[in-house]
C-alpha cells in the first residue's frame, strides 16, 4: 500500500535529509508528517489476528494483545480500522481538550516535529492540536469495534481554561466519551508542549494542582459513573522515581484504574549525551528553538523503570483493579516481553511503532508476535 512505500522511501533517504540545514530539514519533515498520516489513516490493510496467547483480559475488557498506539497519533479518532485490521491491541484517540485547538507555530513552521533518525528516536512540539473532547468523542461513537481491540480516548484538561472551568470542562468530556461507549480514559497530566501542564514531577511531593484534579475527577465522574470505566493516568518519563510510591497511591486510594509511565522528557541536556552525532544539529536546533518533548529509544530505561516500579507500589488489596502501562521507548517484541517480566499489563508505542512501520509495513503487529 502507498504508505508503506512512502514509510520505506522516507527511512531510506531520512539520515541523508537530516543532513541539511537543521531548519530546512525540520520543516520539512513537519509539514510531511500529517501528509504521510492522512495517506496512512486512509488504509485498511488486510486483518491480522495476535496469536490467543497474547490475548488478556483487564478491567472486564477483553485486549487481544499486550500493545497498542501512544496517544497522540491519533488526535481526533483517525485510523481505527487501519490499526485493529494490523492486529493492534486497543486503540487510543486523542488527546482532546474542552475547546479545538490549533497547536504550536513558531519561525513559520506549524506542529514543529523532527525525526532522530541515527537515535531512533524524535522531538515534537505540536501543542495539543485537537478538535475537542464533544467533536472526537462523536466520531468514535460511530466506530464498529472489532474484538479485542476495545477503543480508549486521551484527555487532558484545556491550558486555556483555569480553575473550577477547566475542571468542569475535562469531566464533561469525559461524559462525552462515556457516551461514546469508549471503554477506557486516559488521562493526560504530562504534556510539555503547552503551558501549566504538570509534566514534570520531581520535586518531593506532589503538585497540589494535580491532586486537586484527581481528586475532582473522583468524586465527579469516577465515583458516580454507572459503567465503571477505568480511568488511568499518564504521568512523565522524568517522574522522579521517588514518588511513584505516592502516586499510586493516591491513584488506588481516588479509585482510578491505572497509571502510565509515560510521556516524553525535555531532559534535553541528559539525552543530548545520548544522540547519535549526525542528529545533534537537529537536537540542539529543536530544542533550543522550540523545546519540545523527546520520544523513542532514549526513554527506553526510564519507562521501564519507572512502570516496574509503579507494579511493585500497587497495595495488595485495591477496591478496584489496578494495572501499570508502559510508554517510551518499546519498539520490539524483547521490550514486550522485558515489561510483561516487570508484571506491566500493557505497552503503548509511537515513535517504535513507526519506526517498525518503515521496515514491516502494516504486518508491524504480525511481525512483532511471529
Ligand atoms: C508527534 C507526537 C505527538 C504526541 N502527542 C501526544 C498527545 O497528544 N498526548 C499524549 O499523551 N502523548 C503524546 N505524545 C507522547 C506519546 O504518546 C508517548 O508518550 C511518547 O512519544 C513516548 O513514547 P515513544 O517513545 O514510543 O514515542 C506524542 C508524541 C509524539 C512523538
Amino acid at each position: 500500500m502507498l504508505s508503506e512505500t512512502l514509510a520505506r522511501l522516507d527511512s531510506a533517504v531520512r539520515p541523508l535529509m537530516m543532513h541539511l540545514p537543521a531548519r530546512t530539514a525540520i520543516s520539512i519533515y513537519s509539514s510531511m508528517r500529517p501528509r504521510f498520516l492522512h495517506r496512512f489513516t486512509s488504509e485498511v490493510p488486510p486483518t491480522y489476528t495476535p496469536p490467543l496467547t497474547q490475548a488478556q483480559t483487564l478491567w472486564g475488557i477483553n485486549f487481544r494483545a499486550p500493545i497498542f498506539n501512544a496517544a497522540g497519533m491519533f488526535k481526533n479518532g483517525e485510523a481505527y480500522y487501519t490499526v485493529a485490521s494490523q492486529g493492534a491491541g486497543a486503540y487510543l484517540a486523542g488527546t482532546t481538550t474542552a475547546l479545538a485547538r490549533m497547536g504550536n507555530e513558531k519561525k513559520g513552521i506549524k506542529h514543529p516535529f523532527a525525526p532522530y533518525p541515527h537515535s531512533g528516536a524524535a522531538s515534537n512540539w505540536l501543542g495539543l492540536p485537537n478538535r475537542s473532547h464533544a467533536t472526537v468523542a462523536t466520531i468514535l461513537s460511530r466506530l464498529t469495534k472489532t474484538d479485542g481491540c476495545p477503543i480508549g480516548a486521551s484527555v487532558s484538561s484545556d491550558p486555556t481554561q483555569s480553575g473550577i472551568e477547566a475542571l468542569q470542562g475535562l469531566v464533561e468530556g469525559m461524559n462525552y466519551y462515556l457516551q461514546a461507549n469508549v471503554d477506557f480514559i486516559e488521562l493526560n497530566e504530562s504534556c510539555p508542549n503547552v503551558p501549566a501542564h504538570g509534566h514534570e514531577i520531581r520535586t518531593d511531593e506532589l503538585d497540589a494542582g494535580l491532586l486537586e484534579r484527581l481528586e475532582y475527577i473522583s468524586t465527579k465522574f469516577i465515583k458516580t459513573q454507572q459503567k465503571n470505566i477505568p480511568v488511568i493516568v499518564k504521568f512523565s518519563n522524568d517522574t522522579d522515581s521517588g514518588l511513584v510510591h505516592a502516586i499510586v497511591d493516591v491513584l488506588t486510594t481516588l479509585g482510578f484504574s491505572g497509571v502510565n509511565f509515560g510521556n516524553t522528557s525535555t531532559q534535553y541536556a541528559r539525552y543530548r549525551n545520548a544522540i547519535n552525532q549526525s542528529d545533534v544539529a537537529a537536537f540542539d536546533y529543536f530544542t533550543k528553538t522550540f523545546g519540545g518533548g523527546l520520544s523513542g529509544a532514549f526513554l527506553k530505561a526510564s519507562s521501564l523503570e519507572l512502570a516496574a516500579k509503579a507494579v511493585q507500589c500497587i497495595p495488595t488489596s485495591t477496591a478496584q483493579e489496578f494495572h501499570v502501562v508502559r510508554t517510551g521507548g518499546v519498539e520490539t517484541a524483547e521490550d514486550i516481553t522485558a515489561s510483561r517480566t516487570a508484571g506491566i499489563a500493557l505497552c503503548q508505542w509511537y515513535t517504535g511503532y513507526f519506526e517498525q512501520f518503515a521496515r514491516n509495513g502494516h504486518g508491524v503487529y504480525k511481525h512483532l508476535f511471529a
